[in-house]
């Protein structure tokens, strides 16, 4: 079995040649990389981790997005904007200082709207210790999930963390469909005060109303979405090193919202609504009313982003200009790896060229994104197992 430290450094290594294979964006000759890879052996053995050059941290965060199998936005992956906050923690006043990170995230990534890709890296992981700096946030900007016995108001997916966060202490001021949950973080995995972020700063939920482009029943229905997907809870890994907050953003594809997050019947679930405005024949499955109702939500998505001016991806523009890069990247003698049930989209699939592709779904391991336990969870078993979240 290989050490902890062996896997480190031989994560390392694959990260390196990865590099190589890069030679447009690669600073370093083979002499040079050799040289820094017996350094990184040095500190990995002294440390157990080792840390990363500015540039290691630009290249890594970049590769670990085009790594990611189950994204169809990857051919932006060099114009990934990436922000070091590896030492933020240190800060005397860490909590505000973070927020005061997070906040130009926010700001830096909308762009008035014209969204660009953004990563901010907090401190990476030590091995054998608890984490510097988590988020109890699935993403930066989330509606909640209020649970009632007569049903759910809000994001149904948001229904657990949302208990979590009023068990924590958080009083919303109102318990909408579309009402932002606070921030959370953990210093150490010991949580802090939820924090009502956009309560005080609603300029920066930057939400979009939605409208349908002849049908204006759609805008009673008082629908909105928020512009930018960041998502917070996943875990960046470069070279073997891990960093377990390191928010990161790109712009929406129309169909995650119109048709998974609005779609779902486990979501929003509003076909049944969208129907009724276009007055469709709901008696049976057969008429195909959910299929037109998914059509024209998606539609209307499409263009109320575009009346506001705020960039938005289609399954078909996404789905040509992806294509285009794997045969770009395919030429240059590196395979795109892919997930085919994330490629493709949840509407029309077979009108994009992902439906008719394979993809070799090999996950790359050394540089990548990751799942991780959610902390908020983790110590809701602590409690569960011991009766005090702070000990074991
Ligand atoms: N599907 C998620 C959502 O609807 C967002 C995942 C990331 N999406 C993206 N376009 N970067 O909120």
């Amino acid at each position: 079995m290989k050490s902890p430290q062996q896997l480190c450094f031989d994560d390392a290594r694959s990260f390196f040649e990865e590099w190589q294979r890069h030679p447009e964006s690669s600073p370093l000759d083979s002499s040079s990389i050799l040289k820094r890879l017996q350094e990184i052996e040095m500190e990995i053995q002294a440390t157990g981790s080792y840390t990363h050059r500015f540039e290691e941290l630009v290249f890594g965060a970049r590769l670990a997005w085009k790594n990611s199998n189950r994204c169809i936005g990857r051919h932006l992956w060099r114009s990934l904007e990436v922000r070091d906050h590896r030492t933020l923690h240190q800060h005397p006043n860490r909590e505000a200082q973070i927020i005061q990170a997070l906040q130009t995230h926010l700001k830096d990534a909308f762009r008035g709207g014209k969204i660009r890709s953004v990563v901010s890296i907090f401190a990476p992981r030590i091995p054998n210790q608890p984490d510097e700096v988590r988020m109890a946030n699935h993403q930066l900007i989330r509606y909640a999930g209020f649970e009632a016995p007569s049903g759910i108001t809000g994001d149904p997916h948001s229904v657990k963390q949302t208990q979590h966060f009023e068990n924590v202490g958080w009083s919303p001021t109102n318990r909408g469909h579309f009402t932002p949950l606070p921030w959370q973080f953990y210093f150490k995995e010991l949580p802090s005060q939820p924090h009502d972020f956009f309560a005080s700063h609603p300029e920066l939920l930057h939400e979009v109303s939605i409208s349908h482009p002849t049908c204006e029943a759609i805008e009673s229905l008082g629908l909105k979405w928020y512009a930018l997907p960041v998502l917070a809870d996943m875990a960046l890994k470069i070279g073997g090193v891990v960093y377990p907050f390191a928010p990161f953003n790109g712009f929406y594809m129309g169909t995650e919202i119109g048709a998974r997050n609005f779609g779902d019947e486990n979501r929003y679930n509003l076909l049944p609504a969208i129907a009724a405005c276009f007055d469709l024949d709901r008696s049976s499955d057969r008429s195909l009313w959910k299929d037109q109702a998914l059509v024209e939500l998606n539609r209307a998505i499409l263009h109320s982003f575009d009346q506001a001016g705020i960039t938005i991806g289609d399954h078909h523009n996404l789905g040509a200009q992806f294509e285009a890069f794997c045969v770009h990247e395919s030429n240059q003698n590196r395979e795109i790896h892919g997930d085919w049930t994330w490629l493709n989209p949840p509407l029309s699939a077979s009108q994009t060229p992902q439906f008719h592709r394979d993809y070799d779904n090999t996950v790359c391991s050394h540089t990548n994104f990751f799942y991780q336990p959610p902390i908020w969870k983790k110590l809701q078993l602590h409690r569960a197992s011991s009766g005090c979240p702070f000990h074991l």
